[in-house]
């Protein structure tokens, strides 16, 4: 028998690759089954401020009885962290409700297409707001991203613009977050999975009295009796689903967080959105156009283009 024998190094790299390779694998799923399952939500129950809320109760829940029963070590926190972290929830329930409200109003492939942008908005905030310049590679990447995503909008059988407005609100909202998020992340003891669950208490305590006073006069209109008929028996079940998959997914991102670069997770992050935008048009039966879809292939493309020239003014500033 022929045996080949690999050396220590070539083990962990391997090892390595397999677990990151698992990593993007969960968060995708963990992401599509979400995305589904939200939309199925809002279908049935369009109020967008409160299946939010319950998304970050559902996580809040989760994580507290994980404490409780000792599943995972309470985080020590103090009230500097707190202090940190207060901005990111902030942009974290901004982001998140934005969101919601797009796919209250479009279908699913939309918002992920607008809001596969991102980078756009993530060189637009360090420029404007950080004052940082970039390599002209850089700038020149936004614009099939900026094209892209406007030719998907333009040719959009069923724009709406509350649907675009909040893709890109949320676009905006996670920039700040994920800046913020990184200063706050940076030499605590909190890692990534209790650092999200902190992220969503405060979340969730920040955006109820919002979601109460947004859209609770609107529930109470309809009557409880009403609401209930119209929403089917599986109904529960699609915001169990909905809520869980939305914090696991969130939460297994923050761990991701820990583990790799900035950079190859907004990659990571962009590729997340293809399987969403395939497998949503798939599931919902989606009508879309050549033209629209040639816009999304473009927006992505862009954001390839982009982590290309991010690597390179990586790779530039180390040889500074
Ligand atoms: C949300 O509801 O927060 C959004 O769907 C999140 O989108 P993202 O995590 O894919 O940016």
């Amino acid at each position: 028998p022929i045996s080949i024998e690999f050396d220590e190094e070539t083990k962990i790299v391997a090892a390595h690759k397999f677990k990151i390779g698992l990593y993007f694998a969960t968060w995708w799923a963990l992401n599509v089954v979400f995305n589904i399952y939200n939309k199925k939500v809002l279908n049935a129950f369009p109020f967008p401020w409160l299946t939010s809320t319950l998304s970050l109760a559902a996580g809040s829940f989760i994580m507290l009885v994980s404490w409780a029963t000792r599943i995972a070590e309470t985080p020590k926190t103090d009230i500097d962290f707190l202090k940190a972290l207060f901005p990111v929830a902030v942009a974290h329930t901004i982001g998140h409700v934005a969101a919601t409200v797009s796919m209250s109003k479009v279908a699913v492939s939309f918002t992920h297409i607008i809001k596969s942008g991102e980078p756009a908005f993530s060189v637009l905030v360090s420029s404007l707001f950080l004052g940082q310049t970039f390599p002209l590679p850089l700038y020149l990447s936004l614009v099939p991203i900026i094209g892209g995503c406007a030719l998907a909008a333009v040719t959009e059988l069923n724009f709406n613009l509350t649907g675009f407005m909040g893709a890109m609100i949320s676009n905006l909202a996670f920039v700040f977050r994920n800046i913020f998020s990184k200063k706050g992340m940076k030499g605590k003891s909190v890692g990534g999975m209790n650092y999200y669950a902190c992220l969503s208490m405060m979340s969730l305590l920040i955006l109820t009295p919002f979601a109460i006073a947004v859209e609770g006069p609107k529930v109470w209109a309809l009557g409880w009796q009403n609401a209930v008929s119209q929403i089917g028996p599986n109904f529960i079940w699609w915001v169990v689903a909905q809520s869980v998959f939305y914090h696991l997914y969130n939460q297994v991102s923050y761990m991701f967080l820990n583990e790799i670069s900035p950079l190859t997770f907004s990659i990571g992050n962009t590729m997340k959105r293809i399987v969403v935008i395939v497998s949503s048009i798939i599931i919902f039966q989606n009508p879309i156009q050549p033209v629209n879809a040639l816009g999304a292939t473009i927006a992505i493309f862009g954001t390839f283009l982009y982590s290309q020239a991010k690597q390179l003014e990586k790779f530039g500033k180390k040889d500074e």
